[in-house]
């Protein structure tokens, strides 16, 4: 059963930060994505699961908040590139890929100066996880996405910190894995440009319930380095 409630880590980490444009990747029922628009964030949020997305779009009606919500798988979604200022994929069941496709689609999509969130449980052992029907080696962990990271990004927060979660999915989960990581404000060139902004237009839910999203225009997704 889901909690409704937002991620213990992406409240407190995204605390201190200055609200700009966020990207929740894997929003699931929309709870996080929510949670940002609330607190003053321009929120993209996408999932591979329309139901999910239905969910979330209802939740952010009954709040009365705007998210852009994307139907889309992270990868095929083809984010423009350098676009958030925030990158948050709480949870994410992001398959492996020898080319790391989904973790560079992570690492891309956060612009200059903006920080990239990835929370998860600790893998099971190979026996419990088998048992309800997975493989933990075939998901990014936090530790697949911080491989990736090169000296244009500073890791802030790469730790395991207790969980004490007791409703909703993931309540037999008693840790968290958390890796807050900030992009330098260094620009690189041809980002953001307009074929990759026609690209993710084609994933917006057309008509999301109680009337949320926007246009993804060239102007939405520009924008300027956020430090805090
Ligand atoms: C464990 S749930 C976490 C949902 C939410 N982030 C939360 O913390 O409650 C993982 C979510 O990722 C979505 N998902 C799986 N593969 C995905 C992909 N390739 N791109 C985007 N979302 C994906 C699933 O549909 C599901 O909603």
């Amino acid at each position: 059963m889901w909690s409704g409630q937002p991620s213990t880590p992406l409240v407190s980490e995204t605390r201190e930060l200055r609200p700009g444009r966020a990207l929740d990747v894997g929003c699931g029922e929309g709870a996080d994505a929510v949670r940002l628009a609330e607190h003053g964030w321009d929120v993209t949020a996408l999932d591979v699961s329309r139901v999910a997305l239905d969910r979330a779009a209802d939740h952010a009606g009954r709040v009365g908040v705007q998210v852009r919500w994307l139907h889309a798988g992270l990868v095929e979604a083809a984010l423009p590139p350098a676009s958030f200022d925030l990158v948050s994929a709480q949870y994410p069941a992001l398959l492996r890929t020898e080319k790391h496709e989904a973790e560079l689609a992570l690492l891309s999509a956060v612009a200059p100066g903006g920080v990239l969130l990835v929370v998860h449980h600790p893998a099971p052992s190979k026996e419990q996880a088998n048992a309800h029907g997975f493989d933990p080696d075939e998901y990014v962990s936090p530790a697949d996405v911080a491989a990736l990271l090169d000296d244009r990004w500073r890791i802030e927060v790469d730790e395991t910190r207790p969980r004490n979660v007791i409703t909703g999915a993931g309540s037999d989960h008693t840790q968290d894995i958390v890796l807050r990581a900030r992009r330098f404000p260094i620009p690189l060139v041809a980002e953001a440009n307009d074929s990759a902004v026609a690209r993710i237009s084609k994933f917006e839910l057309s008509k999301p319930a109680s009337g949320q999203g926007r246009d993804l225009s060239r102007d939405a997704l520009a924008g300027t380095n956020r430090p805090p």
